[in-house]
């Protein structure tokens, strides 16, 4: 049975190859201090800098910069926005580039007209903002966090060795985002790979909770097997433009609300990948590959209905003579054989996580009680243990 909920999700979305045409018109609806920010630089390798650049000069509009978000990016990172922001008197942020970029950006829109200290805000107390909240708009550069239609905003704060995300309520989600599939071709292999994983988990995450009859699970069946059919021919084949765009697509629907709908939904595996971050900062997506197949083998028979149909919907494998517990084991199976195929991180060893670290990482996973079993501290150092 669905349970009781509401739906509403504010962020209008322009998808494909001319999607960039519509920055224009969208700009007419804001003020005319515009905030640029962008990560690292791939933005100005690939050309998306200057087609940008050119608009909003087009437009009359004032610009100023943030440049190099961090993957992971920074509270300290966040505290120097905050200043440029208001320097500039921004009334609009544009955020160009990927998750990152784009989480930034919901978390200084939060943050510019507040006189609290943001992390201590938003990220410890997870107040939700009582201030002027500055409008976001959102070039997407890569597949995967479906920031690009969610309100959520994940920081790191390295002295406290915590990486927290807060799903803000629907003022903060971006008011239109830019969904271009041709500017996640120059992404590195290993960026793409982990992004499509991480769509993969965000699916999961949501997915495996709840027993009950879920037209919510019958949508991520779909999304999952529409992802596993695209990655494969996108790593074969990384310019083909019909997998890039069903993967950019997938990622979007994976978290922008929709699939949550009337579950409880687990997210684990992001609290355990997202504690492995705040200790090496490791891209997002291969935290969550590394630690997910001993999390996902621990809480299987909790669940084992589930996983179950997740081998037979998702995978496509039989059930016939097969019982639940084989079924369920052969799809995570199938599951690792595609990880494996993909190239994913499957140790947090890999990723720099060492032995002494162990009791850390356990201290900063946020345990969450929606999925099929709820862990216990010991519990999260043993999976920990044998993501190594
Ligand atoms: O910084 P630049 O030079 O732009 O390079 C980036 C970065 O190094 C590069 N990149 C992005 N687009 C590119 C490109 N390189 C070449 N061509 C392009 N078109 O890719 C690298 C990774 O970018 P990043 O934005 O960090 O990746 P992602 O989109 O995976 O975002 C990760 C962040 O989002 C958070 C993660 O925790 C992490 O901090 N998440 C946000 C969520 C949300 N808002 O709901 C949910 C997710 O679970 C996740 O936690
Ligand atoms: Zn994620």
């Amino acid at each position: 049975m669905l349970g009781n909920f509401s739906y509403h999700n504010p962020t209008k979305l322009y998808f494909g190859a001319d999607a960039l045409q519509y920055l224009r018109e969208e700009m007419k609806h804001y003020g005319q201090n515009v905030l640029l920010v962008y990560g690292g630089g791939s933005v100005k390798k690939n050309g998306i800098y200057d087609e940008i650049t050119a608009i909003l000069k087009d437009c009359g509009k004032q610009t100023a910069e943030i440049a190099g978000v961090m993957p992971n990016p920074t509270a300290e990172k966040l505290r120097e926005g905050i200043a440029i922001a208001r320097a500039h008197k921004a009334d609009f942020i544009l955020a160009v580039g990927g998750g990152s970029v784009c989480d930034y950006s919901k978390a200084l829109s939060v943050s510019v007209h507040c006189d609290d200290d943001p992390w201590e805000k938003y990220y410890i107390r997870f107040e939700e903002p009582d201030c002027e909240i500055v409008p976001v708009g959102c070039v997407l550069t890569m597949a995967g966090t479906g920031s690009e239609m969610n309100a959520g905003a994940v920081i790191t704060n390295h002295d406290a060795k915590l990486k927290i995300g807060h799903v803000f309520g629907t003022p903060v989600m971006p008011k239109f985002s830019i969904l271009n599939p041709k500017y996640t071709m120059t992404l590195p292999k290993y960026q793409m790979t982990a992004g499509i994983y991480d769509i993969m988990n965000h699916i999961c995450e949501q997915y495996f909770s709840g027993e009950d009859d879920n037209t919510s699970d019958y949508i991520s069946e779909g999304l999952m097997r529409g992802l596993i059919h695209a990655s494969r021919v996108a790593v074969n084949d990384p310019q083909n433009y019909e997998a890039r765009s069903n993967i950019m697509w997938t990622a979007t629907w994976a978290l922008n609300t929709l699939v949550s709908r009337g579950k409880s939904t687990d997210w684990m595996v992001h609290m355990l990948g997202q504690s492995v971050g705040a200790y090496t900062d490791a891209t997002h997506g291969m935290t969550l590959a590394a630690v997910s197949l001993p999390y996902y083998r621990y809480i299987m028979p909790y669940g084992l209905k589930k996983f179950a149909r997740f081998a037979k919907e998702v995978w496509g494998i039989s059930a016939e003579g097969k019982s639940d517990q084989q079924l369920a084991e052969e799809g995570l199976a199938a599951m690792e054989a595609w990880m494996r195929e993909l190239g994913l991180v499957m140790k947090i060893s890999e990723l720099g996580a060492t032995d002494d670290m162990i009791e850390g990482i356990a201290d900063g996973t946020i345990i969450l009680e929606g999925g099929y079993h709820v862990l216990n501290r010991d519990e999260v150092v043993q999976i920990l243990k044998a993501s190594m």
